[in-house]
């Protein structure tokens, strides 16, 4: 028997009838980055295996457990893009774009990969509508940064928007607080769970973010990051909740949100919204200032997001968001006979040659079968071709919505529809 294929787990099909969402929500998207500038950047799905492995972080989830990595036939290591960022700053390394007035301001729409276990707005193959401004430590761009997910969730119809923030400090201050977080926990080694104790070793500012319901006690006395920033670090998370405040966004500091990429720095933040939970924010971002140069660029600091698209589009499903239909092709060419099919399908390419969306019924169809064709595609005309017509030098023309027909000359027709459905 023949094998039955079927998308692969944690993939899916973006099916004709999802396109008039990813439509609208990739048009949104485009409209939000001009509004502030930002011009778009597309970056290869692959890139080294070792841009990630120092971009986003030894010791992370995503590069010990979800990178799809392979060696190419030409024995390299590649990997599939488990995230924008790191590959969107190769490019600004590589084009020199730091000479260009900073900020530079990117972004980025497509496909991202992650093996992760698939449940509910969590794929292997999921989207992002990415954004970076690259080259300037100012807390009004992490502002810029953050209203601008904002505004495009909301005119999306997201209800209950709120901000989780929180400052990771940078690499002055933050070994202080590691320590400090390190001695509390081994204070309470017996108190938490196995992953806990591994993430105190590979990456300690995780277990802040563990979901066990046995290190919850634990983690809600931890000592605190904003208690241990340095003066530039405060200075900068202060500068920004005066701004947030200023715009009166809602904002809550988490002090708990860490994010799952080692290369964030100072501001980090997600986007939560009703009815998508805390596992499952639609947005996160930050600062990263270190990671131009861990890639081996020159030191340049940076703020970005990243938006989960399936989690968009699940939710303009669920609130029942209207969004533009597809659009319907304007003429149907039905016929009846031999003869006047064959003039039917040389009519229907003069249409489109002139660009009037038109379709046709193919195998032996009765005009009735055809008509009710027409009706599903939900056109305006159908332009009917049988035997007399022929003989005429006539088509007659249905409209649909009212059943009314006309006859029509067969030199007038085109003019006659452009000047319907283009008028
Ligand atoms: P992230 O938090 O890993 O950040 O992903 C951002 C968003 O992508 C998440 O909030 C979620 O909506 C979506 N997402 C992530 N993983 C999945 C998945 N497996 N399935 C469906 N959706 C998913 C980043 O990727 C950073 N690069 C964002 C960034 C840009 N930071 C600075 N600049």
């Amino acid at each position: 028997m023949a094998q039955q294929y079927k998308a692969p787990r944690g993939t899916f099909d973006i099916l004709p009838e999802d396109w008039p969402y990813w439509n609208y929500v990739i048009s949104k998207a485009r409209e939000i980055a001009e509004i502030y500038g930002y011009r778009e950047i597309e970056t290869p799905i692959f890139e080294s295996t070792s841009l990630f492995v120092r971009g986003v972080g030894e010791g992370t989830d995503i590069v010990d457990k979800e990178m799809y990595s392979f060696e190419d036939k030409g024995k390299t290591d590649l990997t599939l893009r488990p995230e924008f960022t790191a590959g969107v700053m190769r490019a600004y390394v590589e084009h020199g774009m730091h000479t260009k007035p900073q900020p530079v301001k990117l972004f980025s729409i497509g496909p991202l990969f992650r093996y992760e276990r698939p449940q509910a707005g969590r794929f292997r193959e999921f989207h992002q509508f990415n954004v970076e401004a690259i080259g300037s430590q100012d807390p009004a761009l992490d502002f810029e940064i953050m209203s601008m997910a904002w505004q495009f969730l909301e005119e999306l119809g997201f209800k209950g928007l709120s901000f989780q923030v929180n400052s990771t400090g940078c690499p002055k201050c933050r070994p202080g607080y590691v320590k400090a977080l390190k001695e509390y926990y081994m204070q309470h080694y017996d108190e938490i769970c196995e992953d806990d104790k591994r993430r105190l070793e590979r990456n300690p500012l995780r277990v802040l973010d563990c979901k066990n319901p046995k290190c919850q006690p634990v983690i809600a006395n931890a000592p605190r990051i904003t208690d241990y920033l340095c003066d530039e670090c405060r200075e900068h998370f202060e500068a920004l909740r005066r701004y947030l405040d200023a715009a009166g966004k809602r904002y809550t500091v988490n002090h708990r949100l860490v994010r799952g990429l080692d290369y964030y720095t100072k501001t980090v933040f997600e986007v939560w919204a009703e009815g998508i939970g805390a596992q499952n924010a639609v947005c996160g971002g930050g600062r990263y200032d270190g990671l131009v140069e861990e890639i081996g660029g020159p030191p340049t600091p940076g703020v970005g997001f990243a938006v989960g698209l399936e989690r968009v589009v699940m939710m303009l499903k669920s609130q029942g968001v209207k969004v533009p239909d597809a659009p319907s092709p304007s003429v149907f060419v039905a016929y009846l006979g031999n003869q006047a099919k064959d003039e039917a399908v040389m009519l229907a390419q003069k249409l489109r040659a002139h660009h009037i969306p038109t379709v046709l019924s193919f195998g032996k169809r009765g005009l009735k079968g055809q008509l009710r064709n027409a009706n599903r595609w939900g056109v305006k005309y159908a332009v009917i071709l049988g035997e007399e017509e022929i003989e005429r030098g006539q088509v007659t023309v249905r409209e649909m919505s009212s059943g009314e027909q006309v006859q029509v000359g067969r030199e007038e027709l085109l003019g006659w529809l452009e000047e319907r459905l283009n008028g």
